[in-house]
């Protein structure tokens, strides 16, 4: 095989793009075939020649595992990364090198079409459940490509829109999960969105592209874009992106001419050259040859898909009439218990190998046929009788107990455009009305890809949220409504009471001009917590058939830093605290075997930088027989634990009194307990910028003023009231007014040789 460098610049310009729409090209010169990158990301759509001319729909059968909407519901990353294995099996089974997923943008609004493709409005879930993944399907000799990398947050004008967003929020939230999963599973690609970022296309972002991803998080793969995200391939490639997909003849063309103008470091080329070439390498080296016939065992993954889905579902309300006994007269209503809407529309859609559907599953449980009735239409282009409303409602009249499939059609949520409501259709809720006015025993099971709103939440006997739950949800779904599984699903998403109580709700979807991300950091659990907003189902949120006690919480802290080096001197300052090991016991209390996922939030309330109230920093799924106690151990890491400090460029953990808050949702919290951390950030001198109260923190400088006589220290050392009034005035001011710089700047000097710490803002 010839030396890379004995291949011209020129001819690697071919590699950074696409060969067409699902390929990248070959490269005889180095003995490299052209490899299959396909979506993705919870089943293989791999569109065969003839296929891809029928579009979106049609693709070669694959396993549809539950999208990541209910994944993220498991809480179970190792389940995660069985799925992600599962994948990488099918994807070498069909000859498919690289998987276009996970997605994992945080879920900013509820409204967000493509809501069902990403995890969770939090980034520590994300990315937990992201690396999972990559993990998984990378065991196999399969890359991903995580995406969208970054800030594409909505689907309402994707390709152009700015998302503009404050430096820390953008740190804490939006790239965190990306890092988190990047630096832990190393992603073979990462896929760059179509959006700008703060007035910059993510495809010519080099802060992002190739500060962040390459210089902060050691990112070693390649960097693929969307596809049509790339505007001009030389900006791109100079700005870190390595391979423009799909094919774009021009933009090769211009690329050879820029690099003949000089107009563009042949190093750029050759490095991403480099780039795409080791990882295709990875590719090949990792190829079982799809066609050793081997194919995959559909029937086990079928059953992983079922196993997952049981994991995922989130039984939102019961007041005890579930779990269904087999020998409830049930009448089953709604067209998705017969045609089971289980993924999402868009570029994720994948060709079943086969297809659970609820009644069907029903009806094998309990052994007989159940009356059905579809009562309305889930899709544009199904007819139903006039009357089918009607005879839903007589039918649930003449039952003992009503379960009603309601949900989102693909009218009401796909890849490409956001939702403008939260609300259900309208003939359902309908539906939901009458059949209440002549059967109070109704059990609502729910099929979509982001929160609806429940207005029936609290007049129907049960809700079970079972999100898009892939093929074999349908089985999962008749599982849990009859105890054959007891559910154990977690919301990853908050479900508020009405639209406009969203954070982000009067920002989104911003317009032409952009997207402000003006709730900061308080997007999702974040901003309701701060605010104090009731919601319907809060974040974490979940019940069970059994019932689980929490007891015996310890919180120790743990030495340690949030980033690399120390700016603090070591003779100085004892080892930083800036993390924590936390063990509670968990009790199962009820007559099931049952999962619970026990979740730590952190809170510092008395924070000198903006904080949100809690936020999940560790979580554990256990599995209990009924009365079984185990100990569950949660290590908070500095990293996870740590702000960004926009005023030191780094990420610290400050220290003080944290507050632990340990228990079964975010309003659900059983135990908690305060921990002192002393935290990392870099000792700062005082300046004549720092404030008096910031001076007065300093124990040095707050005994020079109350020994001070006379003059404006000798007020304020005598005067709790003048304090009060120039607690936040910088000392220069203080100075300005009193002619005592000289003697203030002395007494800083003092203070700032005995290492004072104020620390940063
Ligand atoms: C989507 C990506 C997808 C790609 C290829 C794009 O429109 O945003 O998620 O991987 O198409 O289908």
């Amino acid at each position: 095989m010839p030396m890379m460098t004995q291949i011209p610049t020129e001819a690697k310009i071919v590699l950074t793009g696409g060969k067409d729409f699902w390929h990248t090209h070959a490269v005889e010169e180095a003995g490299l075939p052209q490899v299959v990158l396909t979506d993705g990301p919870h089943g293989v759509r791999l569109q065969d020649g003839e296929a891809a001319e029928l579009g979106l729909r049609q693709a070669i059968p694959a396993t549809c595992f539950p999208p990541a909407v209910a994944l993220a519901s498991s809480w179970d990353p190792a389940l995660v990364e069985q799925v992600g294995q599962a994948l990488g099996e099918e994807c070498q089974a069909l000859g498919v090198g690289i998987l276009l997923g996970p997605g994992m943008n945080i879920k900013r609004s509820p409204l967000c079409g493509r809501n069902f493709e990403y995890f969770s409005e939090d980034p520590l879930l994300s990315g937990a459940m992201a690396a999972g993944m990559i993990e998984g399907v990378q065991s196999q000799g399969v890359g991903t490509s995580v995406k969208h990398f970054a800030a594409n947050n909505q689907e309402t004008d994707r390709q152009r829109r700015d998302s503009q967003i404050d430096e820390r929020t953008l740190r804490e939230i939006y790239l965190r999960g990306f890092g988190k999963a990047i630096r832990q599973a190393k992603p073979w690609t990462v896929m760059c969105s179509y959006n700008r970022l703060n007035g910059t296309y993510a495809s010519e972002n080099h802060w992002l592209l190739t500060d962040i991803l390459r210089g902060e998080w050691g990112y070693e793969g390649f960097v693929m874009s969307d596809w049509g995200a790339v505007h001009d391939r030389v900006t791109s490639l100079i700005a870190g992106l390595d391979l423009e997909m799909p094919v774009n003849d021009d933009h090769e063309r211009a690329t050879t001419r820029a690099l003949a103008a000089g107009a563009i470091d042949p190093e750029v080329i050759d490095q991403a050259y480099a780039r795409i070439e080791a990882v295709l390498r990875k590719v090949v080296d990792g190829s079982r040859g799809a066609d050793d016939g081997a194919g995959f065992d559909v029937i086990a993954h079928h059953d992983l898909a079922r196993q997952v889905a049981e994991q995922s579902i989130v039984l939102l309300t019961n007041d005890g009439v579930l779990p269904l006994e087999r020998d409830v007269k049930v009448g089953v209503i709604g067209e998705f218990a017969r045609t089971p809407r289980y993924q999402g529309a868009g570029s994720s859609r994948v060709n079943p190998t086969r297809l659970d559907n609820a009644l069907a599953s029903i009806e094998a449980i309990v052994g007989h046929e159940v009356p059905f009735a579809p009562g309305f239409i889930t899709a544009t282009g199904q007819t139903l009788p006039p009357d089918a409303h009607d005879q839903a409602v007589a039918l649930a009249s003449e039952v003992e107990v009503a379960v009603v499939f309601l949900g989102l059609g693909e009218d009401h949520e796909s890849e490409g455009f956001d939702r403008t409501t939260m609300d259900l259709p309208s003939e359902q809720l309908a539906l939901v009305d009458d059949i209440l006015a002549v059967n109070r025993n109704v059990v609502v099971v729910l099929a979509n890809g982001a929160a609806v709103l429940l207005p029936f939440g609290d007049r129907v006997r049960a809700v079970v949220e079972g999100w898009l739950p892939g093929q074999a949800g349908g089985a999962a779904l008749a599982k849990v409504v009859y105890g054959l599984v007891n559910p154990s699903g977690k919301l990853a998403e908050t479900i508020p009471l009405r639209l406009q109580d969203v954070p982000s709700h009067v920002h989104f979807p911003g317009d032409r001009t952009g997207v402000r991300y003006g709730e900061g950091l308080f997007a999702g659990y974040r901003g309701y917590d701060a605010t104090q907003t009731p919601v319907a189902f809060p974040f974490g949120h979940g019940l069970s058939y059994t019932s689980f006690a929490y007891s015996g919480l310890t919180v120790t802290p743990v030495a340690g830093r949030s980033s690399g080096e120390s700016t603090v001197e070591a003779e100085l300052v004892p080892p930083p605290t800036t993390a924590m090991n936390i063990t509670v016991t968990v009790t199962n209390t009820g007559q099931r075997a049952g999962a619970e996922v026990v979740q730590v939030y952190v809170g510092l309330p008395a924070s000198k930088v903006v904080r949100v109230p809690r936020e999940l920093k560790g979580f554990a799924k256990v599995v209990l027989e009924p009365g079984q106690s185990v100990p569950v151990e949660i290590t908070v890491s500095a990293e996870d634990l740590a702000y960004w400090s926009v005023a030191e460029q780094s990420w610290l953990v400050e220290g003080g009194e944290y507050v632990v808050m340990v228990g079964s949702s975010s309003r659900d919290l059983r135990l908690s307990q305060t921990v002192s951390l002393s935290g990392d950030e870099p000792w700062r001198p005082l300046t004549m910028e720092s404030t008096l109260g910031e001076a007065m923190a300093n124990p040095v400088f707050a005994q020079a003023v109350a020994q001070a006589q006379g003059g404006v220290f000798g007020e304020v050392g005598a005067d709790s009231e003048t304090v009060r009034m120039m607690i936040d005035s910088p000392l220069s001011v203080i100075a300005g007014f009193s002619s005592l710089g000289a003697q203030i700047q002395g007494l800083l000097d003092q203070v700032n040789a005995t290492g004072g710490r104020p620390g940063p803002r």
